[in-house]
């Protein structure tokens, strides 16, 4: 542990202060379960941070801060361990042009005007892909890709675009490790509404012939497809529909904590630890504190851990889930 970037320390939660790649280059290997992070997105926020991430001059140039992020986080996650990874896209502005969002202000997690900063990479209005970009180069480093999770919001700001569709997803990536890892599938399980079940239990071997027993024709033995559907609830699917919260005490987006819950939930043992290498107001460490797995956030800027601090707090009745 490098003593000059703890910011902050109690029973549950570590704050450090630094470049996350310098910082996490000090934790020893394999010392936390779950990695869940939301990056600065590329060339759509000023955080007015010497060293930043997000402000690099191309695609490229971002994916190669991300891929030596990532490598480097890898070292420190244990070998059972998974990344979710949440990344919002951008698109190509005319070179020298400030985009909308040039107060560096937007609250909303919809990215979807165009950039802080111009890219000549690509023709201006191009939608730029930086979620897959991300996600290619982490798998070419060894990372196994488990699930794109789309992150849909029901309620996104509207855009004033009339040339093409408004934006209400982000990405959310789960990586693991290893081949093997732990997942409590069962921690996240939702309610089947009871004429999917009856649906799910007559024709999901129509759908999938891994239901249908071996030697049996549709429909005649469902005892593998009632095995998969569960009676702790089906599986939640990767279509996660989460309200953005607005948190009014911080400049910059912040993700509502019902998304760092379940992951925690599902990807993190208990008694765990999570790590957040861009921890900003300490969403994530405010939902594993809720679950009662340990924290370790790190941040570049003294004033975002200053409220995280705050936050943690308050407790945790300002952060229950909605979802
Ligand atoms: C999208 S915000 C994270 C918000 C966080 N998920 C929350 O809910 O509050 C990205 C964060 O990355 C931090 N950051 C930017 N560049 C960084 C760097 N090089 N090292 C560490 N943190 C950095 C910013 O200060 C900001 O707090």
């Amino acid at each position: 542990m490098n003593d000059t970037a703890e910011y902050y320390r109690d029973e549950q939660v570590i704050l450090l202060l630094g470049d996350a790649l310098e910082v996490l280059r000090t934790q020893p290997a394999g010392s936390v379960d779950c990695i869940v992070t939301s990056p600065p997105y590329f060339g759509l926020r000023d955080y007015g941070t010497e060293g930043q991430y997000g402000l690099e001059a191309t695609p490229a140039e971002y994916v190669e801060t991300m891929r030596r992020l990532f490598a480097e986080a890898r070292r420190v996650l244990a070998d059972d361990g998974t990344l979710w990874l949440n990344l919002g896209d951008s698109y190509a502005y005319p070179p020298g042009s400030a985009g909308r969002q040039g107060d560096g202000q937007r609250r909303d997690r919809t990215f979807t005007a165009e950039g802080l900063r111009g890219t000549n990479v690509l023709p201006a209005k191009n939608l730029l892909g930086i979620p897959w970009r991300t996600a290619f180069a982490l798998q070419d480093d060894g990372w196994i890709l488990r699930n794109e999770i789309i992150w849909s919001k029901p309620n996104a700001m509207p855009e004033p675009v009339r040339d093409r569709l408004s934006t209400r997803h982000e990405h959310l990536f789960l990586f693991s490790k290893s081949q093997r890892y732990h997942f409590d599938l069962d921690a996240i399980r939702e309610q089947a509404l009871p004429h999917n079940q009856q649906h799910q239990e007559r024709y999901g071997d129509r759908y999938d012939p891994r239901y249908a027993a071996p030697g049996t024709r549709h429909g005649k033995d469902k005892s593998t497809l009632r095995k998969a559907a569960s009676p702790a609830g089906r599986n939640p699917g990767d279509v996660w529909s989460i309200s953005t919260r607005p948190y009014p005490a911080a400049h910059f987006a912040v993700f509502p904590i019902d998304l760092p819950l379940r992951c925690i939930k599902a990807g993190c043992k208990s008694g765990g630890t999570v790590l957040d290498p861009f921890s900003g107001s300490g969403t994530t460490g405010a939902a594993a504190r809720q679950l009662g797995r340990r924290y370790i956030g790190i941040d570049l800027k003294p004033a975002y851990h200053d409220l995280a601090k705050e936050r943690f707090a308050q407790g945790v009745l300002d952060f229950d889930a909605t979802a």
